[in-house]
C-alpha cells in the first residue's frame, strides 16, 4: 500500500477543490432554495474534464483512476452535493455501465458525448414498486424482433429531466425473474417518453430528481447492452462502482461539515473563551476528524481495489454505509456546535445536513450495503 497520492491526483484534487471554492459556492445557498438546475457548472465541470473523469482519453475521457475520482468527488462534495451526484451518476454508472460493457458502437455514438459533457446521462432502475427489491422490475422491454417496445414508470431519476441518455433497466422475459431482465439504451427525445414534475426534494435540492414514464418506446435491438437477460447483473456490477462515487461525496459532505464547524469553533467565544477551548466542544471535533479519516480510507480501499482490478463489491459497501453514517453523524454535530446559527440556511451546515441524509438512501440504502456485506462474510 502507498499512501502517497500521485502529482496528477494531487492536480485533479487541487483542481476540483478550487473550482468548488471559487465557483460552486456563489450561488450553492441560491440554488438550494430555488432548486434550479446547476447547468453552468455542469458545462464548466464538463470543460475541466470532470464528467468522463476516468472514461479512456480513446473515448473522450480524462483516463484517470478511481482514486482521483474519489478524490474529486470529496472537494465538490464539500460545497454541492447537489453538483456532484451529476457528476457521480454520469460518471460511475452511466459511462462506466457503457465502457465496461458496451458494444462499439455505444461506446462511438454514446460514450463520447458523455464523456465530454455535451449530454448528461441517468440511470433507470428504481421504480414505484422497485427500490431496494430491485429485482421486481414492472418496466417491459418486449421483443419484437429489431427492437424492444418499452413501457412503465421509472421513480426518483436523477438527471431525469436534462439527462440526454437514459439506461433503462427493463424485464423482458417475466417468466425467468432476474435471468430475464435488460439494460437498454433510450435516447431522451425518443417517441413515448415524459417526464413528471422535479420531485421537491429535502435536500440535494439543486439535482434534477423525476419520474420518467414510458409509453411503447421502440428502442432498437443494437441498444441493448450486453446479451439478452444481463440486465441485472449490469445493474447490480455498475451499482459497486457508483457506490464508491456515493461514499466519497458522503464524505466530502461530513469533512465540509467538519470544517466550517472547526473553523466557526476557533472564532465563537462563550465563557470568555473560544468555544474550541472547552472539551465538549473539542472532543466532538477529535470524534468528527477520526471517522472522517476513517471513512476516507474505506474510499480509498475501495477506489484502490477497483484500480488494481480485484473484486471491490463488500468494500463500496462498506465505505458507502461507514462514510453515509459518518455524514449524518457530523453534519448533525456540525450544527449542535453552531448552536441557533447552525439551524440558518447561511451558515451551510443544515444544508449539509439535509444532504447527508440521502447518501443513506440512494444507490442502495444502508440497510442494503448490510445485505450485501453480511452476505459475503457469511458465505
Ligand atoms: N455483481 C454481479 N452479479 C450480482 C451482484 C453483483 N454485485 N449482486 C447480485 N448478483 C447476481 C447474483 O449472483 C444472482 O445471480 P444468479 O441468480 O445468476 O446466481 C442475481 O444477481 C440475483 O442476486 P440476489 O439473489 O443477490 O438478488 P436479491 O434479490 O437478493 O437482491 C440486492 C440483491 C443486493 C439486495 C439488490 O437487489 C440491490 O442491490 N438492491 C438495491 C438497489 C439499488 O441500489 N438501487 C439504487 C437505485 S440507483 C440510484 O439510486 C441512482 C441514482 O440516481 C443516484
Amino acid at each position: 500500500m502507498n499512501f502517497n497520492f500521485t502529482e496528477e491526483q494531487i492536480l485533479i484534487q487541487q483542481a476540483a477543490r478550487d473550482y468548488a471554492q471559487r465557483e460552486l459556492i456563489k450561488d450553492v445557498l441560491q440554488r438550494d432554495a430555488s432548486s434550479e438546475f446547476p447547468a453552468h457548472h455542469v458545462k464548466a465541470l464538463a470543460e475541466l474534464g470532470f464528467m468522463g473523469i476516468m472514461t479512456d482519453p480513446v473515448y473522450d475521457g480524462a483516463g484517470m483512476d478511481t482514486i482521483s475520482y474519489v478524490l474529486a468527488m470529496e472537494e465538490l462534495s464539500k460545497v454541492d452535493a447537489s453538483v456532484s451526484v451529476i457528476v457521480s451518476v454520469n460518471n460511475s454508472l452511466v459511462c462506466y455501465g457503457i465502457e465496461a460493457f458496451g458494444s462499439n458502437m455505444q461506446k462511438e455514438k454514446y460514450l463520447r458525448p458523455l464523456a465530454r459533457g455535451e449530454i448528461i446521462g441517468a440511470f433507470l432502475l428504481s421504480e414505484p414498486e422497485a427500490g431496494s427489491d430491485a429485482t421486481m422490475q414492472r418496466t417491459t422491454a418486449e421483443d419484437k424482433g429489431d427492437y424492444y417496445l418499452l413501457n412503465g414508470t421509472k421513480n426518483w431519476i436523477t438527471n431525469g429531466n436534462s439527462a440526454g441518455v437514459y439506461l433503462v433497466i427493463a424485464q423482458s422475459h417475466p417468466e425467468k425473474k432476474h435471468k430475464g431482465i435488460n439494460v437498454l439504451i433510450v435516447e431522451r427525445n425518443s417517441q413515448g417518453i415524459s417526464v413528471g414534475p422535479h420531485e421537491d426534494k429535502m435536500g440535494m435540492r439543486s439535482s434534477d430528481t423525476h419520474s420518467v414514464m414510458f409509453t411503447d418506446v421502440k428502442v432498437p435491438k443494437e441498444n441493448r447492452i450486453g446479451d439478452d437477460g444481463f440486465g441485472f447483473r449490469f445493474a447490480m456490477q455498475t451499482l459497486e462502482g457508483g457506490r464508491i462515487g456515493i461514499a466519497a461525496q458522503a464524505l466530502g459532505i461530513a469533512s465540509g461539515a467538519y470544517e466550517r464547524a472547526l473553523q466557526y469553533s476557533k472564532e465563537r467565544k462563550t465563557f470568555g473563551t473560544e468555544i474550541a477551548n472547552h472539551q465538549a466542544i473539542a472532543f466532538k471535533l477529535a470524534d468528527m476528524a477520526t471517522n472522517i479519516e476513517a471513512a476516507r480510507f474505506f474510499c480509498l480501499k475501495a477506489a484502490w481495489l477497483k484500480d488494481q482490478g480485484q473484486p471491490y463489491g463488500t468494500a463500496s459497501a462498506m465505505a458507502k454505509l461507514f462514510a453515509a453514517d459518518t455524514a449524518m453523524w457530523v453534519t448533525t454535530e456540525a450544527v449542535q456546535i453552531h448552536g441557533g446559527y447552525g439551524y440558518v440556511r447561511e451558515y451551510h451546515v443544515e444544508r449539509l445536513m439535509r444532504e447527508a441524509k440521502l447518501t443513506q438512501i440512494y444507490e442502495g440504502t444502508s440497510e442494503i450495503q448490510k445485505i450485501i456485506i453480511s452476505r459475503e462474510i457469511l458465505k
